[in-house]
């Protein structure tokens, strides 16, 4: 007989394998894609409408401001796959652009999410067909031979590639290529290297959201892997990695102490922190660089005045 798991609780132990085995290294860490709970993806909702989270309203007028050359760059019929969509907020703005897209696949590992997504989607655009897909894009998966093989084009905004690391990064370049096939197009929103003080401000809010949004995390092993955290014993902080051109959020513990983990004990020293994130800003050149490493050639760069965010436009090479 085959044994069906709920999907829910695979990723219950997903999680408790991932915190485990974070807080057990020697410079603890956690993957960062476990800030994204419900309460979690609310309080990135609230970031992105932060005075000095830049990137979202950046990225949303750049796509407004360039329409037409991108529509003209992604061509008629085209078949959109969306990695990440989330709630996909710029995904109207870039149908809206588009001459008559055919097929809109929205590809989310959150597939409640993605039922509502597909929903408004389908409301707005009542002529476009939506297929939905569930699947985590930092793993292999394949689009469904349903979908046809031209014009896809593949959108990843958001500078949600700025989470992977160097490895990473080429394996999902490589991933998305495949996908799309010799003739297709990838539009990928990267967030740009600047002054340092702007980039750890926008992990840093005056508002302290940004410091909930990490915080949750612990909250979150509380709440679902019977977790001891004193919240208010840790203390939220990003800082700039040169070395790594990236802002990096950590929670600092403020004092030595334990916690208990479903059964399992973790010692902090005073000042020892745990890394929960990276947000990797790139130079123009040094994304082109690694695009190309993972099969693509820059056909365009959009970009806003401050040049603070780029759109980069790219076809299979
Ligand atoms: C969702 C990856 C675009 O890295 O800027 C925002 C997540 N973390 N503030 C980013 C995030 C803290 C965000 N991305």
């Amino acid at each position: 007989m085959l044994q069906t798991v709920d999907p829910r609780t695979r990723q219950a132990e997903a999680f408790r394998m991932d915190v485990w085995a974070g807080l057990a290294r020697r410079r603890k860490a956690l993957p960062s894609r476990w800030l994204y709970d419900d309460r979690g993806c609310e309080l990135f909702e609230a970031i992105t409408r932060l005075e000095e989270y830049y990137p979202t309203r950046t990225e949303t007028a750049i796509l407004q401001m360039h329409g037409a050359e991108i529509a003209a760059f992604c061509g008629e019929d085209a078949v959109l796959l969306e990695y990440g969509a989330g709630a996909a907020l710029k995904t109207e703005i870039l149908l809206d652009a588009l001459d008559a897209p055919r097929l809109y696949v929205p590809i989310d590992i959150a597939g409640n999410f993605l039922k509502q997504t597909a929903a408004r989607i389908r409301q707005r655009f009542q002529r476009l067909q939506i297929r939905p897909l569930a699947a985590d894009f930092t793993a292999d998966f394949e689009i469904p031979s349903g979908v046809p093989l031209t014009p896809r084009v593949a959108f990843f905004p958001g500078s949600t590639i700025g989470n992977l690391n160097e490895a990473e990064t080429l394996a999902f370049l490589s991933r998305m290529r495949a996908h799309v096939g010799p003739q297709g197009k990838a539009m990928i929103g990267v967030d740009l290297k600047k002054d340092i003080p702007t980039l750890v401000a926008a992990y840093d809010d005056k508002k302290r959201v940004t410091a909930a949004f990490n915080l949750n995390l612990l909250a979150r092993v509380n709440r679902e892997l019977r977790g001891t955290f004193m919240l208010d014993q840790y203390a939220h902080e990003a800082r700039w990695n040169d070395a790594e051109s990236a802002v990096e959020m950590h929670l600092v513990s403020l004092q030595c102490q334990r916690v208990t983990v479903d059964g399992r004990s973790f010692a902090f020293a005073a000042g020892e922190t745990i890394h929960t994130e990276s947000s990797r800003k790139y130079s123009p050149d040094g994304f082109s660089g690694l695009a190309q490493h993972g099969g693509w050639r820059i056909r365009a760069m959009w970009t806003d005045p401050q040049r603070r965010f780029g759109v980069f436009g790219m076809c299979a090479a």
